[in-house]
């Protein structure tokens, strides 16, 4: 079976509240895809990795003419891609050589609420200091981003996010596109306006529903062509986009198959014509090249803009097919005991709200104990008419979905989730754990609705160490 619809609902992709700002096809030549390098560890052994993480300011030369002011990791725009091994002990420095505090957030990485780096462990201008965890969860694409309170919206726009690419022994046995670069490239889609000299102006471009710009901006790379020289590439798409939901389809309508989504990989792959990708998800496709010859040039579209070009090579052929099981889910069972929590995304604009309050960093909005499964029902209230989807995302977690308003979740939302659109009207549940304790955030990853508020935390008590959590004042900042 090969979809062709994007499931989300649809009149909500673009009303919102008459903000909205089309892609528009840039007026510039192609340049080659930015494809960041690996992170090269300071130190590596046979159990542990040792990283150095820098926020730096910089200038990046994204459009023709004058280079563009941005922040980034280890260089001037975005980051290069950072490798944890499955079952290592990692070791990241993370410094700040910016001008103001930031904070390093592991999106999807499972660690202790110190590690996570929400809006509770800032690192000062100046100032560095050393994470030490454990790598232990499946192979999947994560990203690190900036996320102090509340200007975690105007970092990212500065250019504060990049690939993290968890590897396991499981995913290395599967004959799928891995050679990093080659076949396998992170694809970070991000939009953004270029106003005089080509400078970002982020307050500007505000909007309290999510900051935009017309202009696609993909690995920091405007106007893109990538040079496929195997049959079948992997693409790791995230969504790094402050507020843009990606409506995504080749030219030809060609066929691609997912094999991955936030956390882990798909149990089956999916096969698309159409997808769509929300704020802060993650979406790995594999794309088969094989009815192209060399000089040929395959489109990549989101909605009717292109967005990235293939330019076909020589390739050698590639007859390996995709199995059929992924992986293996081995969550916790649900049961009639099973605790159910509700949680309330209402509002757009400045009135935006989880379970009706904003969000305050002395406040614990919830509590839950390590290693309890717990339902979670999210709601989304806004109307059909003018509402917006939510993407709901848990720190912390992997969870694993249940139902979308009592149906059975999109066929691509099977594996390890960490953030999820919600329609307007919709109440998605899925099951949530966690593996290890401290303080975490859940917020719409629109991030502008994050800043203003749409976000809460959760207390999670380990009863065999007992402990009480640092909450970070807002007048300590
Ligand atoms: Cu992508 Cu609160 O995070
Ligand atoms: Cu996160
Ligand atoms: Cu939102």
């Amino acid at each position: 079976k090969v979809y062709t619809d994007y499931f989300f609902y649809e009149p909500a992709f673009n009303t919102h509240d008459g903000g909205y700002i089309p892609l528009e096809e840039p007026n510039v030549a192609q340049q080659k895809l930015k494809v960041p390098e690996l992170l090269t560890p300071d130190k590596e052994t046979d159990t542990d990795m040792y990283y150095t993480v820098t926020s730096q300011a910089g200038e990046a030369q994204i459009m023709p003419g004058q280079a563009t002011k941005t922040w980034g990791y280890n260089q001037s725009l975005l980051g290069k891609t950072i490798l944890f091994k499955r079952g290592k002990n990692i070791h990241v420095t993370v410094k700040n050589e910016l001008p103001e505090l930031t904070t390093y957030h592991w999106h999807g990485l499972n660690v202790p609420g110190d590690i996570d780096g929400g809006c509770h462990t800032p690192v000062y201008p100046g100032e560095s200091k050393v994470l030490n965890f454990k790598c232990d969860q499946p192979a999947a694409t994560l990203w690190l981003h900036a996320h102090p309170c509340p200007s975690t919206a105007e970092q990212v726009w500065h250019g504060l996010a990049t690939a993290v690419v968890v590897k396991d022994e499981h995913e290395a046995t599967l004959p799928i596109p891995r050679n990093y670069g080659v076949d396998d490239i992170p694809v970070i889609l991000q939009d953004r306006r270029f106003h005089e000299d080509n400078q970002w102006d982020y307050k500007a471009d505000y909007d309290p529903d999510g900051v935009q710009g017309p202009t696609a901006m993909i690995n920091g790379t405007v106007n893109p062509y990538f040079d496929v020289t195997t049959q079948k590439v992997r693409l790791r798409l995230l969504d790094g986009a402050n507020r843009r939901e990606w409506r995504l389809h080749f030219s030809d309508d060609l066929e691609f198959t997912q094999i991955a989504g936030d956390g882990s990989l798909l149990t089956h792959p999916v096969k698309f014509t159409h997808l769509m990708i929300t704020c802060a998800e993650r979406q790995e496709i594999v794309v088969d090249f094989g009815q192209y010859k060399p000089g040929d040039e395959v489109v990549l579209y989101s909605d009717d803009v292109p967005i990235m070009h293939f330019r076909i090579h020589e390739f050698a052929e590639d007859n390996n097919v995709i199995p059929d099981t992924l992986f293996e889910m081995n969550t916790p069972k649900v049961t009639e005991n099973t605790p159910v929590r509700k949680v309330v995304m209402s509002g757009m604009d400045e009135e935006v709200a989880l379970d009706g309050k904003k969000f305050n960093m002395e406040r614990i909005d919830a509590k839950q104990t390590m290693g309890n499964c717990e339902i979670w029902e999210v709601t989304n209230t806004n109307d059909c008419e003018n509402g917006m989807v939510h993407p709901f995302h848990m720190h912390g977690c992997q969870f694993e979905v249940l139902d979308r308003d009592g149906h059975a979740p999109y066929p691509n939302e099977t594996g390890l989730k960490d953030t999820i659109g919600v329609n307007p009207d919709e109440t998605v549940r899925f099951k949530a754990w966690f593996d290890h304790p401290g303080v975490f955030m859940y917020h719409c990853h629109i991030i502008e609705h994050e800043d203003g508020g749409m976000m809460a935390q959760i207390q999670v008590d380990d009863p065999s160490h007992p402990q009480e959590f640092h909450l970070t004042k807002m007048d300590d900042l």
